[in-house]
């Protein structure tokens, strides 16, 4: 009966399907705008290390976590809560989630109508028309983040729309390589030109002393808001999983994808970083790190217009074009959250659901797009203490509500004997005490 119900809600089409949906939905751009500036303001290689460390042992677990809660429901982030416990409280778990959703969102669609403006940057430079390109490359102009904050939550609803299955998977399918394949040869070019060893050395070489906890706890915000976790982004994709997959392999593996690609968008923009910074770009100043969240847009075109040429031209409107499409991916999985709320507790039609809710969150993005200060801090509350917040939550709620056997009994389902493996008798212990004892206390000891 369980099954059938997921299948008149939509399922993942292909048994790769669900990871590349995840997949999608991690890799965005928390790796190649946030990652970078969060490691560089964050002393480099040592930012680098307890990122690492945060992603797989923390955020590890919770994927876990949030996948086993959705796919044994079959809900949203709130109608899951309230399916496993009788007690009202716990639904409001999945109201946080679904808050912290909108807006990220609202913020995620300025920074992602300036990923897409500068695939025309790129193609106003190449052609000569410095004005136009300059232009563009103004991110505090209200009017011009509007208009692509528009167009871009356009794309998102439009998606959404569709339903799940059709959209995500077909885009992810074949632009997630071709934005590895550039990634690599843009890290091969920067890597060759002189002065770029400084910032390989700055993230290579982790820094000891300069783990401190503000570092531990941007370095959680950021595992959390990479692999979209915290909010029930998965709990919700996990609602769409056919009951023979494997959840705790397809969840090591979004998590080694996702990583993968930060850790390659740090080794390309770090050393770049040095590069802009030769050629008169202010990115640091006294040695402090002074660039804001528009390092990347300040940094990328600089490195492109120095390839310079029809390559270069190519080469910047790929990039941009691709990071657009990965920005896409995780917008979807951010409206998503909402969309199945009201599909599922209000039963809204699909249609009119994402419609109504895209254009409430373009309307927050709007104020954002001629406020732009505004982004740190809806990603501060929203990201950097919402998500490892609801992190906290979700996996106490596993723990001693749901109880880990029952999420055991889903785990097993795809995994044979998973609970007495080594991997699943980690992740009990991790569940139950490690993971919201360390995210307590790094959120406490942020304040
Ligand atoms: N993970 C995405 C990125 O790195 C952003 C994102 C998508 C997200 N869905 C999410 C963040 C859910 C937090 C929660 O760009």
């Amino acid at each position: 009966m369980a099954d059938k119900e997921v299948s008149t809600r939509g399922n993942w089409n292909s048994k790769v399907g669900f990871v590349l949906a995840a997949a999608g939905s991690a890799v965005g751009l928390g790796n190649i705008w946030r990652f970078p500036t969060e490691a560089a303001s964050n002393g480099g290689g040592a930012f680098l290390l307890i990122y690492l460390i945060c992603c797989f042992l923390i955020g590890y677990p919770v994927m876990m976590a949030e996948i086993a809660i959705g796919r044994r429901t079959g809900k949203n982030p709130v109608g899951a809560f309230k399916a496993l416990s009788s007690n009202k409280l716990y639904p409001l778990i999945g109201m946080w989630g679904v808050l912290c959703g909108i807006m990220i969102l609202s913020f995620y669609t300025v920074v992602a109508g300036w990923t897409f403006s500068y695939v025309f940057e790129e193609i106003f430079f190449a052609a000569g028309m410095n004005d136009w390109a300059t232009w563009i490359s103004n991110t505090g102009n209200g009017w011009l983040n509007a208009i692509f904050s528009v167009a871009f939550m356009a794309c998102t609803i439009s998606i959404i729309r569709g339903g799940v299955s059709d959209g995500i998977e077909r885009a992810t399918k074949t632009l997630m390589p071709l934005l590895f394949g550039i990634l690599l040869l843009l890290i091969g070019y920067v890597i060759m030109q002189p002065g770029s060893s400084e910032g390989l050395a700055v993230y290579l070489q982790p820094d000891f002393s300069k783990i401190n906890a503000n570092l531990i706890f941007a370095a959680m915000g950021q595992a959390f808001f990479s692999l979209s976790l915290g909010m029930g982004a998965l709990i919700t994709y996990g609602s769409y999983l056919s009951r023979k997959e494997n959840v705790p392999q397809a969840a090591a593996l979004v998590t080694f994808t996702d990583t993968l690609v930060a850790f390659l968008a740090g080794l390309l923009i770090l050393p770049a970083m040095y590069l802009a910074q030769a050629k008169g770009i202010t990115i640091f100043q006294d040695g402090q790190f002074v660039a804001g969240p528009d390092l990347i847009f300040q940094v990328l075109p600089a490195l492109f217009h120095d390839i310079g040429g029809l390559l270069g031209a190519i080469v910047g409107v790929t990039f941009f074009a691709l990071l657009s499409m990965a920005a896409l991916t995780s917008t979807i999985s951010l409206l998503e959250v909402p969309v199945s709320y009201a599909i599922d507790e209000f039963e809204v039609p699909r249609k009119r659901a994402a419609m109504l809710i895209g254009i409430g969150i373009l309307v927050i993005s709007l104020i954002i797009s001629f406020n732009t200060a505004l982004i740190g801090w809806f990603d501060y509350i929203f990201s950097a203490i919402g998500l490892p917040l609801g992190g906290i939550l979700i996996s106490l709620f596993v723990a001693y509500a749901w109880k880990t056997e029952n999420a055991f009994d889903e785990l097993e389902l795809g995994n044979n004997n998973f609970r007495h493996s080594i991997v699943g008798k980690t992740w009990k212990i991790f569940i139950m005490i490690i993971c919201p004892l360390v995210i307590l206390f790094n959120l406490l000891r942020s304040f």
